[in-house]
Formats: structure tokens, C-alpha cells, sequence
């Protein structure tokens, strides 16, 4: 009954307001260089409407288009798939597009059955991570934003992306590791500033004038907001899961990447994820969305949902027996504009005629919408880019960023007695044998586009060597042994034996979590089978997002070498062939700790919690809080070369001169032996104390070997050791460099104080804790250090 009521009162208002009609006027003149898609006012008289009148500010021209639209019109515009008003010029928009490593066909704002067939495959995040490299991660966010450009103006795309996913790896189940940044927030966060202002950047308009009308190449949207990193684990699914997170692994973990991503890359859009914290829907939490988002990190732009996450709330979670319409009311309450669904296109109308809501927020929220797309030229056209056309994808120079990122990501985890590169005078034919030899699709992983080209392993192998290939296993799930003889046999008749195995998307994708964290089948049987009977040097090389276990190779003599080649893209398997050939000298490093496979029997997937738990037996995850047995460490990788490290410039002290009003702030101690009067002080105090306050150090970087390379430099705080529950460590900085060999280069670092030597305390306040801090630069043996000691002085 109801709904037939609000139905009428619809009618009603729809007839009324047809009466303001102004429409169309094609101005042939700003048409002809737009081959699909003119801008919106380059067709609508603007002399009745204001929103056309680029003399006013973004947001009176939203409001004076908002105000001109009945409800039911509003409400059709909240959805991903926008119905557009066509009374007011304004046409359909589908908000949904990717492009998490390249223009992808996962959104349904984009095609690839046009006149642009393919677009430019990049490696996954997490491969790109590997590089280290920042400049790397804004070419690949600026070549994709060209491509995406140029595929919108031949109508084969949106202007709206919704990448990256920058969720924190917190468990090496999780079946989405290979689209992410890897497990440091640290490094998450440098990533997603990056892509996204090569994204959304506009040459000259980085950081200039009022954000509200900085000008964006395409829109970004940084998700899943957030501790989301569990698709379906033993029954528990991302829509139902109720994920227990505590305040301190909030504020340490699971919220920093997208702080960082709103503050310093000013994203135009976050998503919000499926999962309920601490039992409450996200896209349902006003202080997560509104006050933190909006509010704290002052958004410019909009907040979209999950796909279908309002009807997951009101479906699977059943959350506060809420009808439909008490589910969209909560959640454009909370903050959330833009609905990937038709929940908010189905049922705002009625919660605001059955008075659950305010017409405003609906105001709202499209407002924050449509200031996103004046701000991309939707509305008055993009000079800058509407000249990019079919011809601007798939170059090939974007080809080749292609493959310099597949090669800046390749992680070489093994080399005895400097088995590669393989000199090709020497390795004349080589047996490249295993289901990832012919690796070609499943390269790219998902979340991909349809790629311009394809660059196998065996096919690229080819050019160095004559190859002798032999698949090994049918596919990647090798399910029985059936082709391990024949690769047995190839090994025997070749120089050297490069074995190609790994993982692919129907074993870690999205709502697909791993069951554990072993090759799958016989694939290790394969290994072992072709290493002990190969004659010859072996060379394995492991195509994989998530880790897997494969200490049996590490520990096994007989196979010389491992590389880990993630999921490089199109031209993956050139960036393979040049790194063992030598071509391409490797210096990437792991972004994930690989776990052995016993961690997963340790703890369950649920388990939020970074910090072990002693009580239930949990390790700690990631390798600020793990310190159990792995099988290599993040941050892991060797070059051709060696580098020899030495500090220039060393100790320095902090002081903090309190005032009278400034507080100290107790945090649990490991012993009494000297009580420290002020163990530490909360950093938003100290503001005006060491505001700005950095350490500036510089090392001295010598490539001593024969070879030239690049090297990357991890720089960690290790806080001081009397305190409870700190991180073992925590990446405050880094760099990759190129260095000739016998070059010597130096490096300068600025660590800012209360950024980089700030800690998380157990009640989740961020504290400068007092004491002997530790700064090291690299890891294990090679590390150097030194000392900053902290004093606050009351
Ligand atoms: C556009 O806005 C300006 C500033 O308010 C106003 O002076 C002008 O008349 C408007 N133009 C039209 C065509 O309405
Ligand atoms: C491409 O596919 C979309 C969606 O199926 C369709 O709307 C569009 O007309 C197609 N374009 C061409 C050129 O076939
Ligand atoms: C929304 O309305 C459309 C059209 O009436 C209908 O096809 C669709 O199933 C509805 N969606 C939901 C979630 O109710
Ligand atoms: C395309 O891939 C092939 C190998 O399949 C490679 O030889 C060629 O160089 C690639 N094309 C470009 C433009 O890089
Ligand atoms: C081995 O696996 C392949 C591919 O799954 C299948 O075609 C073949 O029949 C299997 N062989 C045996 C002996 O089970
Ligand atoms: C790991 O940390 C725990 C707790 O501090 C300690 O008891 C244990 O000895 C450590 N293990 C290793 C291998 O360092
Ligand atoms: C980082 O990547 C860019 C883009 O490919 C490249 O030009 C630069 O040389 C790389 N830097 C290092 C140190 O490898």
C-alpha cells in the first residue's frame, strides 16, 4: 500500500516539474573533436539553467542542477548506472570503470568491442610494489589515466575509476594480495599517492588553488575502506564477516594507507567495503565515513559503496532489522553518496517520502557527485585531453613501460655460486618446462584489461636460447604427475633447466581466499622431480601474488636459483627472459613476508589482530609483529651486484622541552629496572614542540660488483626495546637507486620526527615514545644503523 501511494505522489511531482524545460542545442562547432562523447554543456542551452555557467563556482552550478531535478530524478542518479535527466540535458552515466593496473573491462563503464580493442596490461600492484620505486607507480597511474582518456573520448570508457585497492595484507590467505601494495602501510600509502595523482593529475594543477576545483585527468577511488582482507575463509564470507578490530590496529594499520591517500594524494573517491568492524556495517558508520573522511581528512569528493553493499547490509547482514529503506537512510546518513547498485536508485525516494531521511542528503551527496565530474571535464570538456584517441593506446612506448615495470618488479630470492644470469654462449638450449612456461593471459592477473600484447616466458626465452619446453603439469592445479616425465626428459637434454610454476586467479582472486600456502598439485612433485634429475644448473621461477611455502626449493641444493615474478603483465615473460640473461640486472624486493606454511595452521583467517596473542596461542602478523621461522623476509631481494653501505652522517638526540601544560603519557613497560618519569608524549601535544622536527641523514651507496644496478633502500625505525607490544620494526622510508658499477652514490633521507619515530600505544593513541630509537638502513647483516635517542624534558 504504501509503496502504491508513493508511487502517485511520484507522478505528481514528475509532471510538475516538467514544465521547466529547457533542452538541446547542439553546438556543432565543440562537437567535431569529440568523437563519442561531447561534454554535457556543449549541447544545453544555458540561458534557463545555471549549471552550464562556467562563470560560477563548482558547487552553485551542482546545487542550481540538483535543485532543478525532482526527487525521483535524484534518486536515479545515486546509482552507478546514473539514468541521467534528459529534461535537463543531462545524459546517462555509468560510474563504474577500473583501472587498477591499465584500463580493465571489470567495470561495465568500459568496453573493449570499439574501435580500441586492448589497452596497455601493467603487472599487478603488488609485482609494481616490488620495484620500490615512486616514480615508477606515477608513470603506470599517468600512461593508464592517457589510455583511459583517450578510450572515454571514443566512448569506450568512463571518467571514473575505481582503483586502487590499497587494503593492508594482514593474513597470506587472502585470495586479493596480488592487487594490493603488499602488507606495509608505509609502503601502501607512498603507492597509493602516487598511482593516484598519476591518476588524477593534471599537469600544473598538482597542488594548486582550491581543491574543490583542482582539475582531474580521471577520478581515483582508493579501496576497501577498510580492515578488509578476507573474501571466504571456512564458511565466513566478506558479506557476512564481522571483523574485530581493535583501536590500535585501526589507527596503525588498516586506516593509514587511506589517510594517506586522501591527504597527500587527494583522491576524489574511497570506497567502502562489505565487512562490518566491531559489528557495525562500514558503509553504515558515520564516524568512519562522514566524520573521518569527510571530516578529519577533508575529502574532496565522493564515497562510493561496495557492489551491492546496501543490499548486503539490508540481505545478508540483516543489520538492526532495517527495511530497505531504513538501510538507505542509514547509509547516506553516514556519508555514503554513490551507491554501486540499485539500492539507493530503488528506495531514496520512499525514505524520504516516508520521512526516514532529508531530501538534503540526497542534495548532498549528488552535489559531491557532480562536482567530481566538473572537475573532469564532464560538463565543459577537457582541452588538455580531447585529443587522445585510439592512437594513444597500446604505443609503443606504454608497451614498453610495460615491460621495464615487469622488469623493476622481478625479485631474485636465490642465486648460489652466481648460476645467472645465463650467459647465452654457454646455456645454447635450455629446457623452460612447468604450467607457467607458456604463461600468457594469466599474466596479468585480474582486475586486467584485454592486453595490446603478450609476451610468454617460452617465447621470450626463445630469443636467448633454443628451448626445449615442456608443460610439466596441465595446468596449475596439476592435478595428477601425468607431464612430469616428458619435463623430466627436456631437463636431461638441455644447458640448463628453467622450471615455471606459480599460482593463477582461479586459486587467489577475490572471493576466492586460499586454503593454504603450498604450490598447488604436484607441482612441488615437479620440481623436485625435474631439480634432482637435471643435469644441468635449474632456475626456478614462481609466478604468484599471495606467498607460497617453497622452502623445499630454498633448502635444495640442486635447484641454483629463484625468481619471483608476481604477476609481471603483458610483457611478463621478457622481463623473466632479460633478468636470466642478464639483460635486465633484478633489484626488486619482496612486499609481503612469505610465510611457511605451518603460520596458517598457527591462527585463524578471522583473526584480526596484528599483535600475537599470547593467551590463544596466535603468532603476530607481518614483519612488524612476527618473529617466527619464514621462508624469506619482506623486503628480500639480491641484485647481480653487490652494494657496500656506509652512513656519512650518524647519532643525533631529540629533545622535547615540555611546558608546565604538556603532558606525559605512561605506556606499558617490559621492566622498572630505571623508571623513566615521561616515557612519552602524545605527538598531536608536541605539535608546537618538534613541529617539522626531522632527522637528516645521509649514506653513501658503492656498487662494488661488475655489474651495473639498481639498489633499494628500506629504512626502518626500530622504537626502543623497553616498551611493550611495539613493532619488532616499521619501513619509515625508502628508495630505489641506479648505480653503475663502481659507482658510489649519496643518499640523503629526511625522516620527519613525529612521523617516523611515533608509535601506536595500546589505547591507540600515537605517542613519541622516550628512549634509544634505532634507524636501520636495510635489514639483517647488511643493515647500518644508528641511534636517535628521545628525552622529553618536563
Ligand atoms: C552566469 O553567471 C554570471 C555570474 O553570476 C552572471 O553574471 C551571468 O549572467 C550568468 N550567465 C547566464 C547566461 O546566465
Ligand atoms: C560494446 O558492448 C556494449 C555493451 O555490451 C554495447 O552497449 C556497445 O554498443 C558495444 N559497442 C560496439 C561498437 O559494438
Ligand atoms: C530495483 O528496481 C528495478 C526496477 O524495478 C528492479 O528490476 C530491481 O530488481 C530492483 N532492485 C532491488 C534490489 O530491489
Ligand atoms: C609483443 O610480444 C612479442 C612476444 O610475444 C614480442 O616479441 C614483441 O616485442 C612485443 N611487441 C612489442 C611492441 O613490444
Ligand atoms: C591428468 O590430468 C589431465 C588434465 O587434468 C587429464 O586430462 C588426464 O586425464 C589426467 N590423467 C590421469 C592419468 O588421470
Ligand atoms: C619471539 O617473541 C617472543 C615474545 O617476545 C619470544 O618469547 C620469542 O623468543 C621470540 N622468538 C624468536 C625466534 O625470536
Ligand atoms: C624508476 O622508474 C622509472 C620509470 O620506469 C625509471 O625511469 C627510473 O629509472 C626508475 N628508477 C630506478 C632507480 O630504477
Amino acid at each position: 500500500m504504501a509503496v502504491q501511494r508513493v508511487a502517485v505522489v511520484f507522478f505528481t511531482l514528475l509532471t510538475l516539474s516538467a514544465a521547466v524545460r529547457p533542452l538541446s542545442k547542439r553546438s556543432p562547432s565543440l562537437q567535431h573533436s569529440f568523437s563519442q562523447v561531447p561534454p554535457v554543456c556543449s549541447n544545453v542551452d544555458i540561458s534557463g539553467l545555471q549549471y552550464c555557467n562556467t562563470s560560477l563556482p563548482y558547487d552553485v552550478r551542482a546545487k542550481d542542477l540538483v535543485d532543478s531535478m525532482t526527487l525521483e530524478e535524484k534518486a536515479h542518479q545515486l546509482g552507478n548506472k546514473a539514468t541521467g535527466v534528459p529534461r535537463l540535458g543531462i545524459p546517462p552515466y555509468q560510474w563504474w570503470s577500473e583501472a587498477l593496473h591499465g584500463v580493465s573491462t571489470s567495470g561495465p563503464g568500459t568496453f573493449f568491442n570499439g574501435t580500441v580493442p586492448a589497452a596497455t596490461s601493467f603487472p599487478t600492484p603488488l609485482s609494481s610494489t616490488a620495484s620500490f620505486n615512486e616514480s615508477l607507480w606515477r608513470i603506470l597511474g599517468q600512461v593508464t589515466s592517457t589510455e583511459a582518456r583517450a578510450m572515454h573520448n571514443e566512448g569506450q570508457a568512463g571518467l571514473t575509476f575505481w582503483s586502487p585497492n590499497i587494503n593492508v595484507v594482514r593474513d597470506p590467505r587472502w585470495g586479493r594480495a596480488l592487487e594490493t601494495p603488499g602488507e606495509d602501510p608505509f609502503v601502501s600509502g607512498r603507492y597509493a599517492v602516487n598511482y593516484v595523482r598519476g591518476l588524477q593529475d593534471v599537469e600544473g594543477h598538482e597542488y594548486s588553488g582550491d581543491l574543490n576545483y583542482r582539475p582531474l585527468k580521471v577520478s581515483a577511488c582508493c579501496k576497501h575502506y577498510a580492515a578488509y582482507d578476507l573474501e571466504n575463509w571456512e564458511g565466513v564470507d566478506r558479506f557476512h564477516f564481522d571483523a574485530k578490530v581493535t583501536a590500535q590496529d585501526m589507527i596503525e594499520t588498516f586506516l593509514p594507507p587511506f589517510e594517506t591517500c586522501v591527504k597527500e594524494g587527494d583522491v576524489s573517491s574511497v570506497m567502502c567495503s562489505f565487512n562490518q568492524i566491531n559489528g557495525i556495517p562500514i558503509c553504515a558508520d558515520t564516524r568512519l565515513l562522514s566524520d573521518t573522511i569527510k571530516g578529519d581528512w577533508n575529502l574532496h569528493g565522493y564515497i562510493v559503496s561496495d557492489c551491492d553493499s546496501a543490499e548486503v547490509i539490508h540481505d545478508a547482514q540483516k543489520w538492526l532489522g532495517d527495511t530497505q529503506e531504513e538501510t538507505v537512510a542509514r547509509v547516506l546518513r553516514a556519508g555514503m553518496d554513490l551507491d554501486c547498485g540499485d539500492y539507493y536508485t530503488n528506495f531514496t525516494a520512499p525514505a524520504v517520502m516516508e520521512g526516514k531521511i532529508r531530501e538534503s542528503y540526497l542534495d548532498n551527496a549528488l552535489m559531491n557527485l557532480y562536482v567530481v565530474l566538473m572537475r573532469l571535464g564532464y560538463f565543459d570538456g577537457s582541452p588538455a585531453y580531447e585529443k587522445l584517441g585510439k592512437d594513444d593506446v597500446c604505443t609503443k612506448d606504454n608497451i614498453e613501460l610495460a615491460t621495464e615495470a615487469a622488469r623493476q618488479g622481478m625479485v631474485l630470492l636465490k642465486n648460489d655460486h652466481n648460476v645467472l644470469p645465463l650467459s647465452t654462449e654457454k646455456y645454447k638450449k635450455v629446457a623452460a618446462v612447468g604450467p607457467k612456461a607458456n604463461a600468457n593471459y594469466d599474466m596479468v592477473g585480474n582486475y586486467a584489461g584485454i592486453p595490446c600484447n603478450m609476451s610468454s616466458p617460452w617465447s621470450a626465452i626463445s630469443k636467448y636460447a633454443e628451448v626445449l619446453y615442456a608443460m610439466g603439469c596441465a595446468d596449475v592445479h596439476c592435478t595428477n604427475d601425468t607431464f612430469i616425465f616428458p619435463a623430466v626428459e627436456a631437463s636431461r637434454n638441455a644447458d640448463a633447466t628453467i622450471i615455471l610454476v606459480g599460482l593463477d586467479v582461479s586459486i587467489e582472486n577475490e572471493a576466492l581466499d586460499r586454503t593454504d600456502l603450498l604450490l598447488p598439485g604436484y607441482q612441488t612433485e615437479l620440481i623436485n622431480q625435474v631439480a634432482n634429475e637435471a643435469p644441468n644448473p635449474v632456475i626456478l621461477v614462481v609466478f604468484c601474488g599471495g606467498v607460497v611455502d617453497i622452502s623445499f626449493a630454498k633448502d635444495n641444493p640442486k635447484i641454483n636459483a629463484i625468481i619471483w615474478a608476481g604477476y609481471p603483465g603483458e610483457e611478463g615473460g621478457t622481463g623473466v627472459a632479460e633478468v636470466i640473461y642478464g639483460v635486465y640486472n633484478p633489484a626488486g624486493r619482496l612486499p609481503l613476508t612469505w610465510y611457511k606454511n605451518d603460520y596458517i595452521h598457527q591462527l585463524p583467517m578471522t583473526s584480526m589482530q596484528m599483535r600475537p596473542q599470547y593467551e590463544l596461542g596466535y603468532p603476530g602478523r607481518t614483519y612488524k609483529f612476527f618473529n617466527g621461522s619464514i621462508v624469506y623476509p619482506f623486503g628480500y631481494g639480491l641484485s647481480y651486484t653487490q652494494f657496500q653501505t656506509t652512513l656519512v652522517h650518524a647519532e643525533r638526540s631529540v629533545v622535547t622541552k615540555l611546558s608546565p601544560r604538556q603532558h606525559c603519557h605512561n605506556i606499558p613497560r617490559k621492566w622498572d629496572a630505571y623508571l623513566n618519569p615521561c616515557p612519552a608524549v602524545l605527538v598531536d601535544d608536541l605539535s608546537n614542540n618538534i613541529k617539522d622536527e626531522t632527522i637528516d641523514f645521509q649514506i653513501q651507496v658503492k656498487n662494488i660488483g661488475q655489474r651495473d644496478g639498481h639498489h633499494v633502500i628500506i629504512v626502518y625505525d626500530v622504537p626502543p626495546e623497553e616498551y611493550m607490544g611495539l613493532p619488532i620494526k616499521q619501513v619509515v622510508a625508502f628508495k630505489r637507486v641506479a648505480l653503475k658499477a663502481g659507482e658510489t652514490q649519496t643518499v640523503e633521507f629526511k625522516l620527519d620526527v613525529l612521523k617516523s619515530l611515533s608509535v601506536v600505544s595500546d589505547t591507540a593513541y600515537v605517542v613519541l615514545p622516550s628512549g634509544q630509537h634505532t634507524i636501520m638502513v636495510g635489514d639483517g647483516d647488511e643493515a647500518v644503523k644508528f641511534t636517535v635517542n628521545v628525552r622529553h624534558i618536563k
